[in-house]
């Protein structure tokens, strides 16, 4: 699938060292003014700003409110505009079942969670005064409905997708768009981690086409890939005897 076009503006993405947020961020150079890419690995970072393209490094780690607001200071001041912003960090382990790893619980709900509020609040009132703005929030298919073994992952991602569903509801007004990205499995090195055969498993440039293409369409939500998006669609609507059923055949499928 080839990307269509967009015209995406001065473009913010955090999580952009690896993965969906990288192969996103390098597919829009030359469709973007310019490109601010953010996460930890500043090493990553540089090499992607060495590439040129209007790729420029801001290093950061999103669960430091501080940095968050000073780096977007920063793009504003150095760009003029944040037009778009792409909201890509995440963090994710397998957990047994059964094991309540508060460590990595609490890093789930701070890197996906209030790493995602912290980039909101330093980017409203800029979008605000700017007038326009585009919020993308990458959430997560696995936010649907409970799934073994996901205690640090999958109610973060639950609450991202409640959380762009209010903001959309409360931003519209000021010109303010948000689009939630609800990818499956995709190859990256957050992912390299399963242990378990991935349904449907695509690589994180085939990701950020349908990102691409989703938001050329202006959907609110971006799910993919199909048909594995529209089983877990399905399955999130099902009654809850016969979604733990179908869950439970699953995973005894396993074995
Ligand atoms: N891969 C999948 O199957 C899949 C499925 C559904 C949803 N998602 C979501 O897609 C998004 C991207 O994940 P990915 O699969 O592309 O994984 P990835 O390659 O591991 O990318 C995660 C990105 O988040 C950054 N990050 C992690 N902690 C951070 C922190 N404290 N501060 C700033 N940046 C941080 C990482 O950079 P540094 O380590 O350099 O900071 C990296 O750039 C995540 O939100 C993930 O939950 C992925």
């Amino acid at each position: 699938m080839a990307s269509p076009q967009i015209d995406p503006g001065n473009v913010w993405v955090i999580g952009a060292s690896s993965g969906i947020g990288r192969a996103f961020a390098e597919k829009i150079a030359g469709m973007a003014q310019n490109i601010a890419v953010s996460a930890r690995s500043k090493d990553a970072l540089l090499d992607m700003e060495s590439q040129g393209r209007g790729i420029t490094a801001f290093p950061l780690d999103i669960t430091d409110a501080n940095a968050v607001e000073t780096a977007a200071r920063d793009i504003l001041g150095r760009f003029g505009a944040i037009d778009t912003a792409v909201l890509s960090a995440g963090a994710w382990r397998p957990l047994e079942p059964g094991d309540i790893d508060l460590e990595s619980i609490r890093a789930g709900v701070e890197v996906n969670y209030m790493g995602a509020i912290h980039a909101i609040s330093a980017l409203v009132p800029i979008m605000k005064q700017q007038g326009k703005g585009h919020i993308v929030i990458v959430g997560s298919l696995s936010g649907y409905r409970g799934l073994p073994r996901t205690v640090n992952y999958g109610p973060t991602k639950a609450a991202l997708i409640n959380l762009a569903e209010t903001l959309k509801l409360d931003l519209e007004r000021f010109n303010i768009r948000i689009t939630l990205v609800n990818p499956g499995f995709v190859d990256t090195p957050l992912t390299k981690k399963n242990d378990f055969k991935m349904p449907q498993l695509i690589s994180a440039d085939q990701a950020a086409d349908y990102i691409i293409s989703g938001m050329a369409k202006e959907r609110f939500e971006i799910r993919f890939p199909q048909p594995f998006a529209s089983v877990m669609g399905m399955l999130r609507n099902a009654p809850n005897a016969l979604y733990f059923r179908m869950v439970g055949r699953m995973l005894k499928g396993r074995g």
